[in-house]
């Protein structure tokens, strides 16, 4: 019971959440988010952490259709999320894949439910067509949260990973505007 108050206490509200364009500046809080993902767990397939240099690049390859969104919670950078190309063949240009990670100490707040719809309508806005996302075995809330927000799975790629020990599978889930 004390369990359940404490967490209606902490749950952010939307309005208590600044989601905005990433700038370089955001990127050191980008990369420390996507390496503690890294060390502790199989939402990244990433085995080794990124240097700054890294996510500068990866921040470069972004573009005004491929967005990367962060949301501050009281000065704090607490999430971000990102529509990546998914392939530089021209015929794909309207499709992106999603990511989206919540520092640890922000998560089971409120902040992915409150970002991940902000990166749907921001994919709207730019004039994607398909979002693709792969979400890893055991990655359950991540698949409620995209199935909440639109997404439907298309299959599983079995063992398609290997990371601390173990093969992995992924879902591959979608979403298709104007259909
Ligand atoms: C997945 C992730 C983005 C979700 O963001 P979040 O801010 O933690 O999620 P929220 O607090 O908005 O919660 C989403 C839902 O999951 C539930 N939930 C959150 N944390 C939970 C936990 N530890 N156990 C059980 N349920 C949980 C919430 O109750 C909420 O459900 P509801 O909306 O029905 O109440 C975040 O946990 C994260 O960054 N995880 C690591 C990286 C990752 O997995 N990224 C996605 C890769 S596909």
């Amino acid at each position: 019971m004390v369990k359940k108050v404490e967490k209606v206490f902490m749950r952010i509200k939307p309005e208590q959440l600044q989601i905005r364009l990433a700038t370089i500046a955001d990127l050191p809080m980008i990369t420390e988010i996507y390496n503690e993902a890294v060390r502790n767990g199989v939402a990244t397939f990433d085995t080794e952490e990124k240097s700054l240099e890294d996510r500068l690049i990866w921040f470069n390859n972004h573009d005004a259709q491929h967005p990367v969104l962060v949301a501050y919670y009281e000065q704090a950078l607490c999430g971000w999320a990102s529509l990546n190309r998914w392939s530089d063949r021209s015929a794909y240009d309207g499709t992106a894949e999603v990511s989206i990670y919540v520092h640890q100490e922000y998560r089971d707040r409120g902040v992915g439910s409150i970002l991940f719809p902000a990166l749907i309508a921001e994919a709207k806005k730019v004039g994607l067509h398909y979002l693709l996302s792969r979400i890893t075995q055991g990655n359950e809330l991540s698949i409620r949260l995209h199935e909440r927000n639109g997404f439907t799975t298309i299959g599983v790629m079995h063992e398609v990973g290997f990371k601390f020990g173990k093969f992995l599978d992924v879902t591959l889930m979608e979403q298709v505007f104007n259909k």
